[in-house]
């Protein structure tokens, strides 16, 4: 018999930091690798918020606080809800917790059950299936084809709710792909919902500010205000706020879900980090001019890795309207063979391919569902998203 639970073996370790520790490796042993696989803003956390978590600190924010958070923290949360959203969450209807990943386990924890189905649309972010079967759910992918833009229809979010669905996850702006749903698409897809009282909602809205050109953000709740007693609305300040490793994810929903998702905290991890939670305070009510100053500096790396991918043979990309990832198909590079006489059978072996000849680390489109893709991560300078796009191509025009 195994010493380790039977539910470990059902889950892989997250192919994205799989990814970003390799290359860390593989700049620790010499090797001049570049890395495009982290899911994070290369830019510093403002000063104004880290200023916030030093206050904090001489203040004495130093001990346990509320299990899911402080009161502080979920006002401004609920004003952030309001402001940007339109949307009305009391305080008890707001949960934090350490990330948006913990809230996702939360809420999954607190409500699947053995059997129960959780529709991710593919591609999706690596985590939500294996946190469905952690807590001993079913992930149901469904695929959402380049064609329609990498996103979820309708007819098919109908095809694949079953009486055993529990929860469909949404995500715009999208990762992997970056695509954005605007708020006529989720209205096709609420009508379906509402169709379907006994599935809820997790919208997660981690990207909400990290949109380029002319798109503009949605969130179902708002959308449909029928389905905000089943929504649970997901955010958090890691990607936009630059604060990665502060380690604050939140979101608003009803009332009885948040409390069930608390009780979990409250034997799990405790509360999150009171400096972070102050930090997070200003983060959301502090000035947000960064965002926008940010967001014309991935707009501009976007526009130039797109433009320099669909030059490269093998290789065609679309051009996302948020996040910082492009989604690249790598069709073309299937079936022929490396300068060393192996054949790229598959987007693991394309990406490996990369790495191996030309020091790029990227991710495989197998780990978000979909394939033949990859994804590369614009977050990261112009200069090296430049000698990345190149080796690409170089490589890409060695294969036979
Ligand atoms: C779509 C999506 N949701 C949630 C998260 C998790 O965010 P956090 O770092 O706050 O746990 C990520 C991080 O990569 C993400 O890409």
């Amino acid at each position: 018999m195994s010493f380790l639970a039977e539910r470990l073996s059902r889950i892989k370790p997250s192919p994205t930091i799989a990814v970003s520790q390799k290359a860390r490796d593989l700049k620790a042993a010499g090797r001049d690798v570049i890395g495009l696989g982290a899911g994070e803003p290369d830019f510093d956390t403002p000063d104004n918020i880290k200023d916030a978590a030093v206050a904090a600190i001489r203040r004495g924010d130093t001990k346990y606080t509320a299990v899911d958070g402080t009161d502080a923290l979920k006002a401004a949360i609920c004003g952030k809800f309001k402001r940007e959203n339109k949307l009305d969450y009391k305080l008890d209807q707001i949960t934090v917790s350490s990330g948006g990943k913990q809230v996702i386990f939360n809420a999954l924890l607190a409500t699947v059950q053995p059997g129960d189905e959780v529709i991710v649309p593919a591609p999706f972010w690596v985590s939500y299936p294996d946190i469905a079967l952690l807590c001993g759910g079913t992930p149901v992918p469904v695929n959402c084809p380049q064609n329609n833009r990498f996103k979820l229809r309708a007819e098919d979010l109908e095809a694949a709710i079953t009486p055993k669905t529990k929860w469909v996850i949404l995500n715009s702006p999208n990762n992997p792909t970056g695509a954005v749903y605007t708020a006529a698409e989720l209205k096709a897809l609420a009508e379906v919902l509402l169709r379907h009282p006994h599935v809820w909602v997790l919208t997660d809205d981690m990207y909400e500010h990290l949109i380029y050109g002319d798109a503009k953000f949605a969130t179902i709740a708002a959308v449909d205000p029928r389905l905000y007693e089943r929504t649970l609305t997901m955010n958090g300040v890691s990607k936009a706020y630059c604060m990665t490793g502060w380690r604050i994810g939140y979101a608003g929903g009803p009332a009885p879900l948040i409390k069930a998702m608390a009780k979990i905290q409250s034997q799990s991890t405790t509360n999150p980090s009171s400096i972070s939670q102050a930090a997070s305070v200003e983060a959301l009510n502090g000035p947000q001019q960064f965002i926008a100053e940010h967001n014309v500096k991935f707009r501009e790396r976007r526009d130039m890795v797109v433009a320099m991918l669909n030059q490269v043979p093998g290789l065609s990309c679309d051009t996302p309207d948020g996040a910082f990832y492009v989604y690249p198909s790598c069709a073309g590079a299937i079936g022929r063979k490396t300068p060393q006489g192996k054949v790229v059978a598959s987007d693991d072996d394309f990406v490996t391919y990369l790495l191996e000849a030309e020091g790029v680390a990227a991710v495989q489109g197998s780990a978000f569902g979909l394939s033949p893709f990859f994804r590369i991560s614009y977050a990261t300078s112009a200069e090296a998203l430049r000698d990345a796009c190149t080796r690409i191509k170089r490589a890409c025009e060695a294969l036979k």
